[in-house]
């Protein structure tokens, strides 16, 4: 059994992005900024960020200049391509100008951000949840899917990893990532077992020096167990996991039956995701600052396996090590 520390573990997605290791660190709205990306890639994995963190895609642009004054490793963003996100288009823009490695899109058609980083040689990956939503992404010709399974922080699937992974890749021909729940380099050689050519990785990178959120968030998410996990529709109107707190049980987990007519109404629809996401990510905002009692954190089932605090550095070295250990012991 060997626990030596590889230099690089070569599977689809490395070759294909040019990184060490198949790790990515998932974007994550208030959290992945400038630091936390670029120590990711830094460390050989390829951090993410979504193009929402910033305010405006001017601001946007000078995020990305940024990463890469900070790291000339590969590095990618996220962009929301559902219609409440009225930024879309500009934001891609800027993705195709500065040439950014990745783009992940996330709860809508992938169509246009193929077709613009296609144009420049960039990759796209697509979080999914099924295999029928998977189907449509490889025709329109993604580069790669992200099977965001039960468990996962942010937007949570419906599917098991242990099922939604094999599945994925028994009929797609590109790459599949594991997203949800993955924390240890065991699970890591879990999912590379499954068939994934490489882990999305968000809940563990919350709990690291760099994340730009408050003590009161990581804390929170070193003392959750997964039982405390709850998926509520409260913030974006899509099911979101996060940590059971006095404020969520307060507020409850499901629309109102005013807001579920609303948000399904195709009148009001539209007005209703943007103005959904709005207050949500007004909420988000104040309660990563620890300016609120509004305790609303995301966070996946995999706290029950957090335990420290750690700089990103350690957090890719330890899941590198576990990593090899449990190939090892396999
Ligand atoms: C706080 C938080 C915010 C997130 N925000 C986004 C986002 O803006 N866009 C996105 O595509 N995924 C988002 N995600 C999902 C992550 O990119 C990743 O897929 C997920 O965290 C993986 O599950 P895990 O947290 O169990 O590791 C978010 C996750 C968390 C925990």
């Amino acid at each position: 059994m060997t626990t030596q520390t590889p230099e690089t573990i070569p599977t689809d997605f490395t070759r294909l992005m040019g990184c060490a290791y198949p790790i990515i660190a998932g974007p994550m709205f208030l959290v992945s900024d400038e630091g936390l990306v670029s120590a990711v890639s830094e460390s050989g994995g390829l951090g993410a960020m979504p193009s929402l963190n910033w305010r405006s895609t001017a601001d946007f642009r000078k995020a990305i200049q940024k990463v890469k004054t900070l790291t000339n490793k590969p590095f990618g963003v996220n962009i929301i391509t559902n219609k409440a996100n009225t930024r879309q288009h500009a934001d891609l823009d800027v993705c195709a100008e500065e040439k950014v490695p990745l783009v992940v899109t996330s709860l809508g058609s992938p169509k246009e951000s193929i077709t613009k980083m296609h144009a420049v040689g960039c990759k796209v990956f697509c979080d999914v949840t099924t295999l029928d939503y998977a189907r449509k992404v490889e025709d329109l010709g993604a580069d790669g899917v992200i099977g965001v399974s039960a468990g996962a922080g942010g937007h949570a699937g419906p599917i098991s990893p242990l099922v939604l992974i094999p599945y994925l890749k028994k009929h797609l021909k590109i790459p599949v990532v594991a997203a949800g729940g993955i924390a240890t380099g065991e699970q890591m050689a879990a999912a590379l077992l499954l068939g994934a050519s490489a882990v999305q990785i968000g809940t563990l990178f919350i709990a690291s020096r760099e994340a730009p959120v408050d003590a009161s968030y990581k804390n929170a998410i070193l003392k959750a167990e997964p039982e405390d996990i709850l998926l509520t529709k409260k913030i974006s109107g899509t099911p979101a996991s996060v940590i059971r707190t006095p404020y969520i049980d307060k507020v409850g987990l499901e629309l109102n039956a005013l807001e579920e007519f609303l948000l399904h109404n195709s009148k009001t629809k539209k007005l209703m995701k943007m103005l959904r996401a709005y207050l949500g990510s007004k909420t988000l905002e104040k309660a990563v600052s620890g300016t609120t009692w509004k305790e609303v954190w995301s966070a996946g089932q995999g706290v029950g396996l957090i335990e420290e605090i750690l700089p990103v550095q350690e957090i890719m070295e330890k899941l590198i090590k576990e990593f090899q250990s449990a190939k090892g012991r396999l």
